[in-house]
């Protein structure tokens, strides 16, 4: 599979999605629309990938950045497929061999299907080969056109088709192999004359033909495959089959999905044996998920480490964490950015977290803050506890020592130490360092007024 080259046209703007937003760059399951097709070019063994881009370049551009396989060709303005293909000629200036042709809304293609098709066009010898579909509603696609001997002898688009051809049920998908030098230089002889007024890419088919070069259809298995994304109703499509490969694909790996249908695992997302997902639960970014964890329904998990044997109750959001082994939260607990846990940290309902380090056993059971915190092995943190971390101006930490235990309703006002083994009484405002071994009180004395009596409003 050597010399293999991919060119991805995503220079349209895809009116039809009426948006904002460029269409190739609409997520789908963790990953922009076009990054799709370039996942498939990779996995065929495409050394080199030209994006032909036009419509906010810059976004597609900046998404790629650094990725060195990568060529941007610009298509300023968007004359037609085959105009498209012209743009990124320069990009393989001295490339020879075959050329891949995605498009950047067909996400679906699977990587086998185009490897079945590269092997068809050598076993046939032929200089353009495409990837068709058999669409019992063929309207507004090209349509193949095949002679006696069943070679491809030019595709017709809707627009342009008369009425015995539009009964043609095999329709390109728009995914063609084509060897590299009949391809710039059918290219260059593409014309306009047709109802649209656009360079067509399909045309090079009846040059190839004409020529006496061999062009084969080759049919794909799942139309679905060839689904393009031209508004919203076929994105969440779209969506809906990416989700079932991922989670067909972890279930099979050994991860217990309770029901697939409601189960939200971006791409990129890993998850281990024996973890069971209940509905609703959406993993998305760089998740690493362990063995043996339980995350119960509409759990919300990204950017997150994992370990194993972690229970992560219902209603729990989690963002850029670090999770370490026989951890339990929630439910409804909030993990924010810079939260790490130790093993066997318990976090309870209400408790939000935000850039600390748990040691091993500690445990927030219930609504409490702790924000900027640095909390040692062995802590109790009591109910309604709440570090001050801001002061208007500058966030400051808390340092809590091993084996400390916190009353209910304690504050700490940053910046505070808390020596080890020592004990905050309940009600306690922490505003200096504690030493260890001690006990730090600070509350107004309790005053009892006896034979007090509330005035009545008769008196
Ligand atoms: C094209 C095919 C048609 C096929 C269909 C499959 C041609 C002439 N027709 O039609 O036979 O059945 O795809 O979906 O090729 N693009 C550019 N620059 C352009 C024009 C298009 O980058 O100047 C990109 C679009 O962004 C899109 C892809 O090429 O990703 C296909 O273009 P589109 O206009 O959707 O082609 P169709 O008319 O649907
Ligand atoms: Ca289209």
């Amino acid at each position: 599979m050597n010399n293999l080259a991919a060119i991805i046209l995503a220079a349209g703007k895809g009116t039809r999605m009426k948006s904002e937003l460029v269409k190739v760059m609409h997520p789908l399951a963790g990953l922009p629309l076009v990054a799709w097709p370039v996942k498939t070019a990779r996995e065929t063994g495409a050394a080199s990938i030209v994006l032909v881009v036009g419509h906010q370049a810059e976004k597609v551009r900046d998404y790629f950045a650094g990725e060195t396989d990568i060529l941007f060709a610009c298509q300023e303005e968007q004359l037609g497929t085959g105009h498209a293909v012209a743009s990124a000629r320069q990009s393989l200036a001295g490339f020879s061999g075959r050329v891949l042709i995605l498009c950047g809304d067909v996400p679906l293609i699977k990587a086998e299907t185009i490897r079945a098709m590269l092997h068809h066009h050598q076993q046939q010898d032929a200089v353009v080969t495409v990837l068709t579909a058999s669409l019992p509603q063929p309207f507004g696609y090209g349509r193949i056109i095949k002679d006696q001997d069943g070679r491809v002898e030019r595709i017709v688009e809707e627009k342009d088709a008369a009425e015995g051809e539009r009964l043609i049920t095999e329709i390109n998908s728009g995914i063609y192999c084509v060897e590299s030098g009949f391809l710039f230089s059918a290219i260059a002889t593409l014309k306009n004359d047709n109802a649209q007024g656009e360079y067509y890419l399909t045309d090079i088919i009846k040059s190839a033909a004409t020529a006496g070069l061999t062009c084969v259809s080759f049919p794909v298995g799942e139309p679905v495959e060839v689904m393009g994304v031209n508004d919203r109703l076929q994105l969440a499509e779209a969506g809906m089959v990416i989700r079932t490969r991922i989670n067909e694909a972890w279930m099979l790996a050994g991860t217990t999905i309770i029901d697939p249908a409601a189960t939200y695992i971006d791409q990129g997302v890993r998850v281990g044996r024996d973890t069971t997902i209940q509905p609703n639960v959406h993993i998305s970014g760089d998740t690493v998920i362990g063995n043996d964890c339980r995350i119960e329904p509409a759990v919300v998990i990204r950017n997150c480490r994992v370990g194993n044997n972690v229970t992560i109750k219902t209603g729990s959001v989690m963002t850029d964490a670090i999770i370490h082994d026989d951890v339990a939260i929630g439910p409804m607990a909030h993990l924010r950015p810079g939260t790490e846990l130790k093993e066997h940290v318990k976090i309870g309902n209400f408790v939000e977290t935000k850039k600390i380090i748990m040691g091993k056993g500690s445990k927030a059971s219930h609504l409490t803050y702790l924000g900027d915190a640095t909390i040692g092995a062995n802590v109790n943190i009591g109910c309604g506890t709440i570090t001050c971390n801001y002061d208007g101006v500058k966030k400051h930490r808390t340092i809590i020592e091993d084996d400390v235990f916190v009353g209910s309703d304690v504050q700490f006002v940053a910046p505070v130490t808390i020596g080890r083994n020592s004990l905050i009484a309940a009600g306690t405002t922490v505003t200096k360092d504690v030493p260890p071994d001690s006990l730090a009180i600070a509350r107004a004395p309790q005053l009892n007024k006896e034979g007090w009596k509330l005035k009545k409003k008769s008196d």
